[in-house]
């Protein structure tokens, strides 16, 4: 017997470049995580009770932006300034040499010095004249789907505390030096804007194998991406521009510096502590914005 069988063939998905409107945000209350705000056992600052207390405290102020919507600014310490003023200079001179000259623009744009540690709320509005985009505090590391979704409404999870006096120039987890100084700035370009949308837009659809090759897509190109500019390589990943080591090993000798294949980065296993022996260079952001497009579309075929 035959049955009646109904053939429906969905649209391709596909992607474009939106603004988002405060309408279109959902509700940060909503926002789910599992094991937020964790301070592991190798953290410097783990067995510093003073420390875990001012961290939690300023935890707080993300958890309470998650019920009001508001950013309370940090009134940072004299001691947190001094660790951003030491971790800031030092890196300066190394930008100088080794970063994007679009980065060391944004920087500037941005009010971002070496002076003093910026407010999340003094760059929101900044980003969102230039491209829409915004911060949102968390109190710390969130899983991947649910941290790299928020990209898809043009919106980055952002920490505000500092890492421990005791190493500034190391962190196991995401601090304001870390966002501040390697992520917030690429946020201003409009390309790498739309390509942090479209890998927001992948991890809402993406199968648990695909969110696996958008955690080394984000790994290589936001966290530990590098880009010709004028016959020349510069880094605009925030991995690198927010560590001295791994700035300074990333143009070494050691390290196979590959043009980027979109393919070739979403088969590449990576490691959380080492240093990185491979890495990928994009053409532009523009390229990289449309390669990633192509792919992500690939998710609703
Ligand atoms: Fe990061």
């Amino acid at each position: 017997m035959l049955t009646e069988t109904v053939s429906t063939v969905d649209p391709a998905f596909t992607i474009s470049n939106y603004a988002v409107t405060d309408a279109d945000l959902p509700e940060f209350r909503d926002m789910k995580f599992e094991n937020i705000n964790e301070l592991h056992i190798d953290h410097p600052g783990a067995n510093d009770m003073e420390y875990r207390a001012r961290r939690d405290y300023i935890a707080s102020l993300s958890k309470s932006f998650r019920e009001t919507g508001v950013i309370t600014d940090v009134d940072y310490s004299p001691r947190e300034q001094r660790v951003w003023r030491y971790v800031a200079e030092e890196l300066e001179d190394l930008h100088q040499k080794y970063a994007s000259p679009f980065y060391l623009k944004a920087k500037k744009d941005l009010g971002i010095t070496t002076e003093r540690i910026p407010q999340l709320s003094e760059m929101n509005r900044r980003l969102k004249e230039l491209t829409g985009f915004r911060l949102a505090p968390i109190e710390g590391l969130v899983e991947t789907r649910g941290f790299l979704s928020w990209l898809s409404y043009r919106v980055m999870l952002s920490t505000q505390y500092i890492r421990h006096h005791s190493q500034p120039a190391y962190t196991p987890e995401p601090d304001i030096v870390h966002e501040s100084i390697g992520h917030i700035p690429m946020f201003t370009n409009p390309n790498f804007a739309d390509f942090s949308q479209f890998i927001g837009h992948g991890a809402r659809i993406a199968s648990d194998k695909q969110l696996e090759e958008l955690g080394r897509l984000y790994w290589f190109t936001v966290e530990f991406g590098m880009v010709e500019h004028e016959g020349d390589i510069k880094a605009y990943g925030a991995g690198l521009l927010s560590s001295f080591g791994e700035l300074e090993h990333a143009f070494g000798d050691e390290v196979i510096r590959k043009p980027f294949d979109l393919e070739e980065v979403i088969n590449t296993d990576y490691s959380y502590s080492d240093m990185q022996p491979v890495l990928f260079v994009v053409p532009s952001y523009a390229e990289l914005k449309e390669q990633t497009r192509k792919y992500i579309e690939s998710f609703g075929k």
